[in-house]
């Protein structure tokens, strides 16, 4: 079935041919995008839906998640915002929640978060494991995870679990945790952290993921400078999330890479971090993506519209370079071409604000902007609408 969106009074498409028309319409077929032009030239379609001059953008793609997990860290966060630092062994709390967890519950869970983030318009999502940390519980998280992500990524690699040997564990993330992950992922991810893992261990996981044919990421540079945007620039990692602190060093080996810079904000706010230096990246030509990190430790949230809000008012980007990094960029981190941008024969993902442009993305920050959502090319947010009057009293 083909549906006519017109009556788009701004269209950020992300393609340089198309740029960002005005009074515009779209048509999805199916689950692809079949014609984008001025609306006075639409073609007929089997609905029309009139977007009375609002504005339109591709969904968000949020390349940065983990949510296969169980469990609460509320008193964490309570603790950190009374001055207690984060650290990368609170990953434990979730790690027990999650082992502790039956199957449904997770999966229960996750798809409560994906649902949460698409109504907010997130219409390409990425998850990892990384809070099951043994064969089984990593194998299930994978497993859930790719029924419902888009994008699946293996992260046993991400804290050597309580009475473990730290050797050891890295032989198992790379020997036997990997061979029985393999078949439900497309990346291998590792947290190149102290009080996580080190470099050489992280290389050796990566090496191991890449060998079996998964594309790499990293996380590094989250809570002081380390050397995991070298690592994720030597392997060919897609992405190296977080970047908080970096060197000059750092920003020369990505701007002369196809690694992308994955910054996150809310995380940097949630963990008392400083927000990762996005302008100094992209003044150095450095390709950057935003995402949320949507996790229960250090990064609670699935609203990419703060994301991009945040990225505006305290990162130094404008608007449009923040829409870009949470689509376009968030595709490029992912490898993929058919998301994060409008043009004839990309997937069917496009959400209306209800705004004229995308600048009210940061004018309006904490306002629910998100007025339609298709995925696919599928309705998945038709917008309740409060009865007009329903606030009004009978006070003088
Ligand atoms: O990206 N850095 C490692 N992993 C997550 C934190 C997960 C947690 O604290 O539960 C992150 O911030």
């Amino acid at each position: 079935m083909a549906i006519l969106i017109t009556g788009i009074g701004e269209l950020t498409t992300n393609d340089p041919e198309l740029g960002r028309p005005r009074d515009a319409a779209v048509v999805l077929d199916g689950e692809r995008i079949a014609w984008v032009g001025p609306a006075v030239r639409a073609p007929a379609a089997d609905e029309r839906f009139d977007a009375e001059g609002r504005a339109a953008l591709p969904g968000w793609v949020d390349s940065h998640t983990h949510l296969v997990f169980a469990g609460d860290r509320t008193a964490e966060f309570a603790d950190r915002m009374a001055g207690k630092p984060y650290q990368a062994g609170g990953i434990a709390t979730t790690v027990a929640a999650t082992r502790a967890a039956g199957d449904a519950e997770l999966a229960a869970n996750l798809r409560r978060h994906v649902d949460e983030a698409a109504r907010q318009g997130t219409t390409c999502l990425e998850t990892k494991t990384g809070y099951g940390l043994s064969v089984p519980d990593e194998v299930r998280s994978a497993r859930i995870a790719a029924t419902v992500a888009d994008e699946v990524t293996f992260l046993g690699a991400h804290l050597v679990p309580p009475g473990a040997d730290p050797e050891s564990y890295v032989d198992l993330v790379r020997g036997r945790m990997l061979d029985e992950v393999a078949q439900f992922v497309r990346w291998v991810d590792v947290f190149c952290e102290r009080g996580a893992f080190d470099e050489a261990q992280c290389e050796r996981v990566l090496r191991a993921g890449i060998a079996r044919g998964l594309g790499a990421r990293v996380h590094g540079n989250q809570l002081g400078h380390g050397p995991g945007v070298q690592l994720a620039v030597r392997v060919g990692a897609a992405s190296v999330d977080h970047c908080s602190y970096l060197d000059e060093a750092d920003l020369a080996a990505l701007s002369g890479s196809d690694t992308v810079a994955t910054l996150l904000p809310a995380c940097d706010l949630s963990t008392r971090q400083p927000l990762a230096p996005a302008r100094r990246l992209l003044d150095a030509g450095v390709v950057i993506a935003l995402a949320t990190n949507a996790n229960p430790g250090s990064s609670y949230t699935t609203s990419m519209n703060f994301c991009v809000a945040t990225a505006v008012l305290q990162m130094g980007l404008s608007v449009e370079e923040a829409v870009w990094a949470a689509t376009a960029g968030g595709a490029r981190a992912l490898r993929r071409d058919d998301v994060g941008v409008i043009r004839v024969g990309a997937r069917a993902d496009l959400q209306v604000l209800d705004a004229p442009s995308v600048t009210h993305l940061a004018y309006r920050p904490g306002v629910p902007l998100t007025w339609r959502v298709w995925q696919r090319g599928r309705a998945v947010l038709s917008r309740f609408v409060v009865e007009e009057g329903a606030f009004a009293t009978d006070h003088p």
